[in-house]
């Protein structure tokens, strides 16, 4: 039977679980720190947004104070205007794990004037990666803020843009196939040169006399475990994320989904078969 006193913890609880597992900081520094050139990220909005800054001498990147669980993170972000070949603007999540990482990635790459940006996903589970899939986006995301979220849950990943969602990973572990489950991931961003890869298959050069580049992060929003969780954190079917409605995409963004992918998909390792003559089994019909 319970006792008054533990009926008072869980009516508690109920309400500092939940406090503790969602949080939209007021400031950038209340969740995240600086982890690549301090010099190179300024706060601005009395530190409820961050410039990021590439130039010459540095690019810069930051990283969330904890780890988590599961849960959707969300940033509002405004891209480099104008030329921004060469130029790499990421968003994920990663383990830290070395060779069993897991990792989750938005990588935003730039493009001259006028050419669309491509927004490329990947996936790594347990330390293998090279799922990488491209869509370019259906507005220019360097004319204004849009939002980028991951909802990761036991069930699925999903990658979505303004809540439209571009790539779901679904945890099809019973089909022996790995899935990011078992490692709490942090948060991280950064923004830098890459153009021997990422413009154009590294043919578009990054023109430095259009330097210093900016992007714009606003309304960090992460709703989540943290990793030491508070008591009632994990796992538990309470949380918003794991409940049905989240298990699966529902019909309105099944059919966005199926919009993007007829629409704005240019690269899918997938079909890749000069990569893979034989797909990856987590491609397979119906998976
Ligand atoms: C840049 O623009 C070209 C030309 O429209 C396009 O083929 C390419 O996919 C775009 N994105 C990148 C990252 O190269």
């Amino acid at each position: 039977m319970a006792s008054s006193s533990s009926l008072l913890f869980a009516s508690l609880c109920i309400h500092t679980c939940f406090l503790l597992a969602w949080s939209r900081p007021a400031t950038f520094l209340q969740d995240f720190r600086i982890t690549w050139a301090d010099t190179h990220i300024k706060q601005i909005q009395g530190g409820t947004a961050i410039q990021l800054i590439l130039d010459q001498s540095s690019g810069c990147g930051f990283a969330s104070k904890s780890q988590y669980l599961f849960g959707k993170v969300s940033m509002k972000i405004k891209l480099i205007p104008g030329d921004s070949a060469g130029t790499v603007t990421a968003f994920y999540m990663n383990s830290d794990t070395d060779t069993v990482r897991d990792e989750l990635d938005f990588e935003f790459l730039g493009n001259r004037s006028g050419q669309p940006y491509t927004v490329q996903t990947n996936v790594y589970a347990h330390g293998k990666g090279d799922r990488e899939q491209r869509v370019n986006l259906w507005f220019d995301p360097a004319a204004d803020f849009h939002t980028y979220s991951i909802l990761w849950n036991h069930y699925h990943v999903v990658f979505s843009v303004d809540e439209v969602p571009i790539r779901v990973y679904k945890n099809n572990e019973a089909r022996g196939l790995p899935y990011p489950k078992f490692q709490p991931m942090g948060i991280y961003s950064t923004l830098w040169e890459a153009d021997d890869w990422a413009t154009r298959g590294g043919l578009e050069k990054i023109d430095w006399s259009k330097a210093p580049f900016y992007a714009y992060y606003k309304d960090f929003d992460i709703e989540g475990c943290p990793v030491p969780g508070p008591a009632g954190c994990p796992s538990s079917s309470a949380n918003w994320w794991e409940k049905p409605a989240y298990q699966a995409l529902d019909a309105d963004q099944a059919r966005r989904y199926r919009w993007v992918r007829l629409n704005h998909l240019i690269y899918d390792y997938c079909t890749d078969r000069s990569r893979y003559p034989v797909p990856p089994p987590e491609c397979s019909e119906g998976i």
